[in-house]
């Protein structure tokens, strides 16, 4: 057999990647607070609250000397409100105590982490009954040892900051920032503070270090914020403590910024809003990506009246202002008196996030049309729903092509195997029509194949460039001890932070990302093996979804035989499952009727399929997520993916037909006659290699890059005539593998040059090799 060879056509170059490699930045996992953003203390205003949170109170976080929970103490300890720094800052300490009290505050997971030799700001608001009480600050770790200790005198009688550094003599995990009352204190104390001085760019109010660096180091072309769910997750109203995520909350000194509920169940404080994120993508040289709610929150079906959506849409308008403006008009005088009078240059704006239902689109267009008319080179950004494909994800696609958005913004978490069978997803994309903004996507897990599995599909969006412009991996960041979503990019706790498997992919993907694709072509390549193209066939039957089901009437007709046959009737409710009976064959219809009679959720049932066992089968889920899905998924060795979904809402005591009909790997199903979801699970195939080539016009290298996802070693022949140089950079481990704290380097890294008098070159199993090409 002839060995495969890579052909490079090095003077074809196609189409530009522009900003095609970014990231993705969401307040969820404790992204924000407890992570990125610097501040140790946590509920450093006292602002929790249990719409936060329903164990959080105005003293969450804060302790007693002992360790023991704060609580309110009368009069020596309140938490009051009138008279505060700002209206929006509501809430403060009041102490007024005839004896020496200590308040400690734990910050996030188990305690400030502190370095020895590192500066520490601390700092509080004071408003004293009495001039010139002394407050003492002390760094101190779990069990009271004393690290550093200072007294602050209370000098202004109004609101005021007090700040002192101090140099930690020693690291620790657990720390705490005791405050000291002395006896007869009357003061109220508010924003109470410990930041490394050490952040990232030197920034007061700025990034952890550590993890800003990750970040740099990926030289990331964007980065999207605030979210996801986050953005359009709320009520209507800027003022309520759960309003959606409304920008100008998040801008101006942070002791005036409103403290808000975060959608994935904690305190947002907003120190890092919306003039950090700016600046951040500054720091990090990447261009921002903001994405802005539009009025309609899908999770709650709550929509701002059509002829009330101005205020919504000027919030764009100024936002782009307050991104753009010059340091005179009205919001880029505000940016300016931030401390930042040049602008932040704007390029790209989300209107809305995977968002579904028409209530959205109806109220894009008008975002659409004002923003289009007063900035035309802004590029605009519409949305595709949470799924690969389904009546939202094409109800997404038309609303772009109607208003000509530039970009629609698709998401998808998937299982591998998903990612394998769509590798060629957007070739039959139209050029000449809206662009991909592949928003969010993961396969479902950490491990060394999910990100070996990406790798290959990230060469998809490459060779597709001419359609994907923009992709981003989501989401970006975790903090141990407060996970919402698995899997994510950059791990870490109140001290370290490691980059997953899937992070070391796309780091080399965006560091060697290239500014153009170059023309290659395969000689003698192996055939692409399928691992699975088999129908669908298998036991059937209903699963419960916390709502009490009768199934009746329930027929399967075999097509190959013409025959019918015919399944008790049957109920279900709470979580269990009761199979029907099975089908060996993959042309069949199953129809049935059902109704919901009772249960304790609003949600419907599912309708299992094609099983093999508990970890293959497929699922018509009809009422899912807040019971507005019908969608069938996949599982595929325990992995599930979504393949379409529609919205859908059951309704009780209403009886509905409904039928499935297989045909192959071909999905169809309709309630009561109506199509709604249409799909084809695609054969999972497995190429011997997925190539791309990329020229970097600013280095004048080339890249050839190679993703083996066999477990067998590929090899393959290259012209090295015209090679001055080929060095590699190599990532692999075994496929089952993940990073983490303890051992954050699974994936072997190897740098080399090529000896270019052997021109056969081997790309081990389970393996992505980048070969950096000098002419
Ligand atoms: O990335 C996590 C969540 O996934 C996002 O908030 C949302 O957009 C998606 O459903």
């Amino acid at each position: 057999m002839s060995i495969p060879e890579i052909k490079i056509n090095y003077d074809n170059k196609g189409t530009n990647l522009n900003d095609l490699y970014g990231l993705f930045f969401e307040d969820i996992n404790h992204a924000a607070d407890g992570g990125l953003y610097a501040e140790m203390i946590q509920n450093r205003s006292f602002e929790f609250n249990r719409i936060d949170n329903h164990t959080y109170h105005s003293l969450y976080a804060w302790e007693n000397e002992d360790g023991t929970d704060l609580e309110e103490r009368g009069i020596a300890l309140r938490v009051l409100t009138d008279d505060p720094i700002h209206p929006n800052n509501v809430n403060y300490l009041k102490v007024n105590t005839s004896e020496k009290l200590v308040i400690r505050n734990r910050g996030f997971n188990q305690g400030l982490y502190l370095k020895k030799g590192e500066i520490y700001r601390i700092s509080f608001f004071a408003k004293p009954d009495l001039l010139n009480q002394k407050i003492g600050l002390e760094l101190q770790n779990a069990s009271g040892e004393v690290l550093t200790h200072e007294e602050v005198k209370v000098t202004e009688t109004n609101w005021h900051q007090y700040e002192v550094e101090v140099v930690a003599p020693k690291t620790i995990t657990d720390g705490r920032l005791a405050v000291t009352f002395p006896a007869y204190t009357d003061i109220a104390i508010d924003m109470i503070s410990v930041f490394p001085k050490d952040t990232f760019k030197g920034r007061k109010n700025g990034c952890r270090r550590d993890i800003a660096e990750r970040l740099a180091a990926m030289k990331p072309k964007f980065l999207r914020f605030p979210g996801g769910c986050l953005v359009h997750d709320g009520s209507l109203n800027a003022n309520d403590r759960d309003s959606m995520y409304r920008w100008k909350n998040t801008i101006g000194p942070i002791e005036h910024r409103p403290s808000k509920r975060n959608n994935w169940g904690y305190n947002q404080s907003l120190g890092l809003g919306y003039f950090e994120y700016f600046q951040l993508c500054e720091d990090l040289n990447t261009k921002p990506l903001p994405v802005l709610p539009a009025g309609w929150d899908p999770h709650h079906q709550r929509a701002v009246p059509i002829d009330e959506l101005g205020p919504w849409i000027q919030d764009a308008l100024d936002l782009i202002e307050f991104a753009n403006g010059s340091a005179d008009s009205t919001w880029g005088k505000i940016r300016a008196e931030m401390g930042h009078p040049e602008p932040f240059n704007l390029e790209y704006l989300g209107i809305g996030n995977e968002e579904v239902g028409k209530p959205f689109f109806d109220r894009y267009a008008y975002f659409h049309k004002a923003i289009r008319e007063k900035y035309p080179e802004i590029k605009l950004i519409n949305t595709a729903g949470p799924f690969a494909a389904g009546s939202e994800f094409e109800r997404g696609w038309e609303s772009a092509k109607e208003h000509g958005s530039d970009l629609v913004d698709e998401h998808y978490y998937q299982a591998p195997d998903w990612f394998l069978a769509n590798h060629h997803r957007y070739d039959s994309y139209d050029p000449n029509g809206p662009k991909v903004f592949l928003g969010e996507y993961a396969s479902q897990e950490n491990k060394w194949w999910n990100a070996l599995v990406e790798a290959s599909f990230m060469i998809g969006l490459e060779r597709n460039a001419d359609k994907v412009d923009l992709a981003c991996y989501a989401p970006m960041l975790c903090n141990v001890d407060y996970i919402n979503w698995t899997p994510d990019l950059i791990w870490f706790n109140q001290e370290e932070s490691y980059g997953s498997t899937n992070y070391d992919v796309q780091k080399l993907f965006m560091t060697r990302q290239g500014t153009q694709n170059v023309d290659w072509e395969a000689v003698d390549f192996p055939e692409s093996e399928c691992i699975a193209d088999e129908g669908i066939s298998g036991e059937f039957g209903i699963g419960g979804d916390h709502a009490d089901i009768e199934v009746s009437n329930i027929k399967v007709y075999d097509k190959t035989t013409s025959e019918t046959t015919e399944i008790p009737n049957a109920s279900i409710s709470d979580h269990d499952y009761l199979a029907l009976g099975s089908v060996d064959n993959d042309q069949y219809t199953i129809s049935f009727q059902f109704t919901k009679v009772g249960g304790r959720w609003d949600k419907g049932f599912h309708f299992i399929f094609g099983k093999e066992d508990d970890k293959n089968r497929y699922t018509w889920v009809l009422g899912g997520w807040q019971n507005q899905d019908c969608l069938v998924d996949s599982v595929r060795n325990g992995s599930p993916s979504v393949l379409t979904q529609s919205i859908w809402k059951v309704e009780k005591d209403r009886t509905y037909n409904c039928r499935l009909e297989v045909d192959g790997r071909k999905i169809t199903t309709y309630i009561d006659d109506v199509e709604f979801n249409h799909i084809e699970d695609l054969p999972i195939v497995i190429k011997p290699i997925y190539t791309n080539v990329t020229f970097n016009e600013v280095t004048g290298e080339y890249d050839l890059k190679l993703v083996n996802v066999k477990d067998e070693d590929f090899i393959f022949k290259l012209d090295v005539s015209e090679i001055k140089q080929l060095s590699v950079i190599e990532l692999s481990a075994d496929p089952t593998v993940e990073n983490t704290l303890d051992n954050p380097n699974q994936v072997e890294t190897k740098e080399y040059q090529l000896d270019l008098a052997n021109d056969q070159i081997k790309v081990p199993a389970h393996s992505v090799m980048f070969l950096q090409i000098k002419r």
